[in-house]
């Protein structure tokens, strides 16, 4: 890459940056309103007025849905000023519509951008995920083991007691089950009932979040997206699609995938150096939420590149004209 094209990367990831600060200050007179759709338009809007400013020729790939079914950020929706790198880009503008409605943790907005034909093109189908973080070795955890077998692998790499190991889930119904088998190994359960972009990326920094493992199922889209950060962050990230229903396996059809048994590392999901945007909506674990004053608004986003490994957490006031 020459000077100046990583000159354009860097100031491309500062506009990718604004582009994920727009969509939370758009659904920030939305928190806690008890309206997940006019939260979630709010921010869409803005993120797409905002992505439609930056230099590059975008093609959504995890966007807000299928054409018929979503007007605004739709996949194969070509976003940016047409001049510039040709980019994937990944996006969810409010990634826990319900978390922000009722004025819960870890609501963010989210976007991620890598070169065109290197994110995975994730049909709107679950997807199986495991995600641990940075500094151990390759399958370490896999999606063959069982819950339990996770557990204890993991607290035998870590040198601890499986007591001292936290797995965070969805709170689901189809995760019972597992949840009964986590609880018998003696582990600690970090239970969420939204958002597993931010409840993967919470392994990649075990020390702050006290999460060690993230497992369970979840959207296929979101789980490009946690890949991606976990691209950024550091970490290993497992996914496999799962179907329910042939309407499903049409979708993945569609999207381009024939074998429905693979599981994808994090690497297949992103197959190249990625930059990584997040901006705190509702406060979690990793980011602050936004700060509503009589006078002003901040937001912190944290903003990553894969290729440098660099981490910026950026704080954002903006005065309430
Ligand atoms: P939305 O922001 O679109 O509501 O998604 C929230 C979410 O919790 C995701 O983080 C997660 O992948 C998915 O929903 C889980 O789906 P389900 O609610 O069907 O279990």
């Amino acid at each position: 890459m020459s000077d100046k094209t990583q000159f354009q990367d860097r100031m491309l990831s500062l506009g990718l940056a604004r582009v994920s600060e727009a969509a939370a200050l758009a659904s920030a007179s939305l928190i806690g309103r008890g309206d997940e759709k006019a939260a979630d338009q709010a921010a869409v809007n803005a993120m797409r007025d905002q992505l439609n400013l930056l230099d590059i020729a975008g093609v959504v790939v995890i966007g807000e849905g299928e054409r018929d079914e979503a007007p605004m950020l739709y996949i194969g929706e070509e976003v940016g000023t047409g001049s510039g790198p040709a980019v994937d880009i990944a996006l969810d503008p409010l990634e826990g519509t319900t978390l922000t409605a009722k004025d819960m943790p870890n609501a963010l907005t989210v976007i991620a951008m890598a070169p065109r034909g290197t994110l995975l093109h994730a049909p709107d189908v679950y997807m199986d995920k495991l995600a641990i973080g940075p500094g151990f070795k390759t399958g370490t955890v896999t999606l063959t083991m069982s819950p339990s077998e996770r557990v204890s692998a993991l607290a035998a790499a870590k040198g601890c007691s499986t007591e001292d190991i936290t797995v965070c889930v969805l709170e689901r119904p189809r995760h019972e089950e597992m949840i009964h088998e986590l609880r018998s190994t003696g582990a600690a359960i970090r239970l969420i009932t939204d958002g597993d972009v931010a409840g993967v990326m919470h392994c990649a920094e075990p020390e702050i979040t006290g999460i060690d493992m993230y497992m369970g199922s979840g959207g296929a889209p979101e789980g490009v997206l946690a890949a991606a950060a976990l691209k950024c962050m550091g970490g290993q990230f497992f996914g496999k699609l799962l179907f329910r229903n042939d309407d499903e396996r049409a979708r993945a059809r569609k999207a381009g995938i024939t074998n429905f048994d693979r599981v994808y590392t994090r690497d297949d999901l992103v197959r190249a150096d990625v930059i990584f945007a997040a901006t705190g909506v509702t406060t979690g674990s990793l980011l602050a939420g936004i700060k509503r004053e009589p006078h002003c608004v901040t937001l912190e986003t944290i903003l990553m590149r894969s290729k440098t490994g660099s981490v910026r957490r950026i704080s954002y006031r903006s005065p309430v004209r």
